[in-house]
């Protein structure tokens, strides 16, 4: 009985030793100790010894009984420190995983260069709302009801709305209520008429900002696409100081080698009028509509024509981030294929 004994302890640490998982263990645990292990059996056993060799066996067969088990315990033990450890462990020569960035989407990038660039020349920065009456639309910068150049623009009218509730302070005097009709800005310019009725000249400010038109598209056209108005007043603001800020803008845009050229053109709410024009695809692009503030609209928000002096522009914000770009089609900008706005 002590040999088998040692046979048994010799095995059991072996095997115990030797398992590798879990389930191993759990095995040999049955296997020595369960209900019909051998260990077991021989515990079961010592009832029918002699009395002398109950006293020497028995405590052998208690002893490996709790051998096997602390071995089994601390194998446990081991096994899952090991589990967890190759779990944890961290690779250091591993390469890291990539982190996806975003990117900023190039007419947020332009607007932002832009309005670095007018600060630098003293310019604010306002904003405006898209949705406008026509009142500030049109009939303020000198385009009444039925003149054809609204034909110029567009527009996407919405439901009409109470004239009161939307229409601004000073120019809102001389208008019939039959003109306050609600729609999406087709351009900027509304923004001079609203900042004209508040503030009084000199000051120089742009208005960047979204506007909206009801036409066919193509590849230098948008149904929503980008402005920065530029509006500058004062007692003697002139078309010389108009052409050096736009010379001093395009150059800080696009660097010293810059071409561009101005063109007369008709707005009613400027005279002269004048439009800026760049190479784009080997193409004359169009990239801003511009000219000294009509006396009419200085009417309108109750200055003084004959005191006050100004210019305003309409840069295409798209069609700048076109150019700077290389930008073959102006829709991929609304798009929202991310592999155009990954380049940026
Ligand atoms: C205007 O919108 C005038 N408000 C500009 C202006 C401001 C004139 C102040 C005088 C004084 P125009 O419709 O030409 O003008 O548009 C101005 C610029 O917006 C264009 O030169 C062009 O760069 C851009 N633009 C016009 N229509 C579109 C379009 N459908 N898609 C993309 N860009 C456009």
């Amino acid at each position: 009985m002590k040999e088998k004994i040692g046979e048994i302890k010799k095995l059991a640490l072996e095997l115990i030793e030797k398992a590798e998982n879990s389930k191993e263990l759990e095995n040999l645990e049955i296997k020595f100790l369960g209900r019909k292990g051998e260990l077991t059996r021989i515990l079961r056993s010592l009832k029918d010894l002699a009395i002398e060799e109950r006293r020497e066996i028995g405590p052998l067969a208690q002893k490996l009984k709790k051998d096997i088990e602390e071995a089994i315990s601390n194998k446990i033990q081991n096994t899952k420190y090991k589990i967890q450890n190759t779990r944890h462990r961290i690779d250091i020569t591993k390469p890291g995983k990539k982190i996806a960035g975003g990117h900023i989407h190039p007419l947020n990038k332009i607007e932002k260069e832009i309005h670095d660039i007018f600060l630098s020349m003293n310019f604010s920065v306002v904003e405006g709302l898209e949705v406008e009456t026509d009142y500030y639309n049109f009939d303020a910068l000198n385009i009444p009801k039925d003149h054809p150049a609204r034909d110029a623009w567009d527009t996407f009218w919405l439901k009409e709305v109470k004239c009161d509730m939307r229409q601004g302070n000073r120019g809102q005097k001389n208008m019939s209520h039959s003109t306050c009709r609600s729609l999406l800005r087709t351009h900027t310019s509304p923004m001079q008429i609203h900042y004209m009725e508040t503030h009084q000249p000199p000051f120089q400010i742009i208005v960047p900002g979204r506007t909206f038109r009801y036409e066919a598209t193509d590849a230098s056209h948008e149904t929503t696409f980008g402005q920065v108005e530029g509006l500058m007043v004062g007692e003697d603001v002139s078309l010389a100081n108009f052409k050096f800020i736009i010379e001093k803008f395009l150059t800080k845009l696009f660097g010293e080698d810059v071409e561009f050229d101005f063109r007369p053109n008709y707005y009613p709410f400027v005279e002269p009028g004048v439009d800026v024009y760049m190479k784009w695809q080997n193409k004359e692009l169009e990239v801003a509509g511009a000219g000294m503030v009509h006396p009419e609209v200085f009417r309108a928000v109750g200055y003084d024509p004959y005191k006050t002096q100004g210019f305003a522009f309409g840069f295409g914000l798209n069609r700048l981030a076109m150019i700077k770009y290389k930008i073959p089609d102006i829709r991929l900008f609304n798009s929202g294929d991310l592999r155009f706005i990954k380049q940026f």
